[in-house]
């Protein structure tokens, strides 16, 4: 069994031709990404801003977390699938040279009733082209099924176009962490790009240990950070004694925690081994928290209304606005030129989430 599904991931990376077993297990090690603090700083801060509603800041970069580190990002374009409550948004990084997509976390409902729908989520989905790999439905189908997916493929193919072999990275927090790795995965698996980048933030866990295992692979530079007791990296549970039948993590997870006693607290940036599930990370402690949730390095992750899936557009962007008929849209800033010019995304039914 186990030789068979090292035979079928071989023959699904056809990047190497190799026998299974140990030389696979090399190749995942060298290939393990080297987490870069600054990188992360950066990247947290436009999880953070996807969160905004305002789609006129947000296009030309003037919202009210566009600042600091991520001033003069060059959005492309803005995804907003109002039918789902999503937003997620593809732009170029001139100081990162690279593409970077953002995802947004969930919106619609609380973000408590959220996190205990987490308890239960089944892995109810085969991920298709992976024997035994199993996700959940919802995360899979907020980015595969909705019209997030096609904006996405479409603003990295022109970004593609202009700026050629650039690094992609992506990021999300929360669900919107969950998007991010099957974003990157779709990439990495369906549109062949190489130099894909993941680096998430209290990302639940999305799939079974055949999928954590394809996934490592496949998107080998990825990087999840946790926050001290964060609760949704705890989310939905893992199992070690079902293998297969559990939810189990795919690694690099970064733990975030402070050391020390009294006035001598620390910040400590653990980088965590190679297993996705190390237990001397955040698994050490008690997923309690929801405030550790909500702020990493400092940056506020979330909306500033929550609860609510309302967006705010300036009547000149909204001008150009047209909208399918469930109202989702795409606001499309053409790289090479510099106005801005909207299209309309074709509606997908459905209420999944
Ligand atoms: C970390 O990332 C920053 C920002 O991309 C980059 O300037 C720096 O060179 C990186 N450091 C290392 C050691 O790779």
């Amino acid at each position: 069994m186990e030789q068979k599904n090292c035979l079928r991931v071989a023959i699904l990376i056809s990047l190497f031709a190799i026998s299974c077993g140990r030389e696979l297990k090399f190749i995942h090690k060298d290939n393990l990404p080297v987490y870069n603090h600054t990188l992360a700083t950066i990247l947290v801060e436009y999880a953070s801003a996807v969160y905004l509603s305002d789609l006129t800041e947000l296009i030309t970069w003037t919202c009210s977390r566009c600042d600091d580190l991520t001033e003069g990002f060059e959005m492309i374009e803005l995804v907003v699938d109002v039918e789902h409550c999503l937003q997620g948004f593809v732009g170029i990084a001139k100081d990162l040279n690279a593409i970077v997509i953002a995802f947004r976390g969930t919106q619609g409902n609380s973000i408590m009733n959220w996190i205990e729908d987490l308890y239960w989520k089944q892995l109810d989905l085969d991920y298709p082209g992976m024997p035994d790999a199993m996700v959940h439905h919802g995360f899979y189908c907020a980015y595969h099924e909705t019209t997030v997916r096609s904006g996405i493929l479409h603003a990295v193919k022109q970004a593609k176009k202009l700026y050629g072999d650039i690094n992609i990275m992506i990021t999300g927090h929360s669900m919107g962490g969950a998007m991010a790795a099957f974003c990157a995965l779709d990439l990495a698996v369906n549109q062949k790009i190489q130099n894909v980048q993941v680096m998430t933030f209290g990302q639940p866990r999305i799939g079974n240990t055949a999928f954590a295992s394809y996934y490592s692979q496949l998107v080998p530079n990825t990087i999840r950070v946790t926050n001290d007791h964060d609760i949704v990296p705890h989310l939905p549970p893992y199992y070690p004694y079902l293998t297969q039948k559990t939810y189990r993590h795919f690694p690099r997870e970064v733990w975030l925690y402070d050391d020390g006693f009294g006035t001598l607290v620390y910040p400590v940036e653990k980088v965590c081994d190679d297993s996705g599930e190390d237990p001397t990370c955040s698994r050490s402690v008690v997923g309690n928290s929801i405030s550790d949730h909500l702020a990493y390095y400092g940056i506020e992750l979330g909306s500033m209304v929550p609860g609510t899936c309302r967006i705010v557009m300036d009547p000149r962007v909204a001008d150009y606005s047209t909208q399918d008929l469930a109202g989702n849209f795409v606001l499309y800033r053409d790289p090479s030129a510099s106005v801005v010019k909207l299209k309309t995304e074709s509606s997908l039914p459905s209420n999944f989430i």
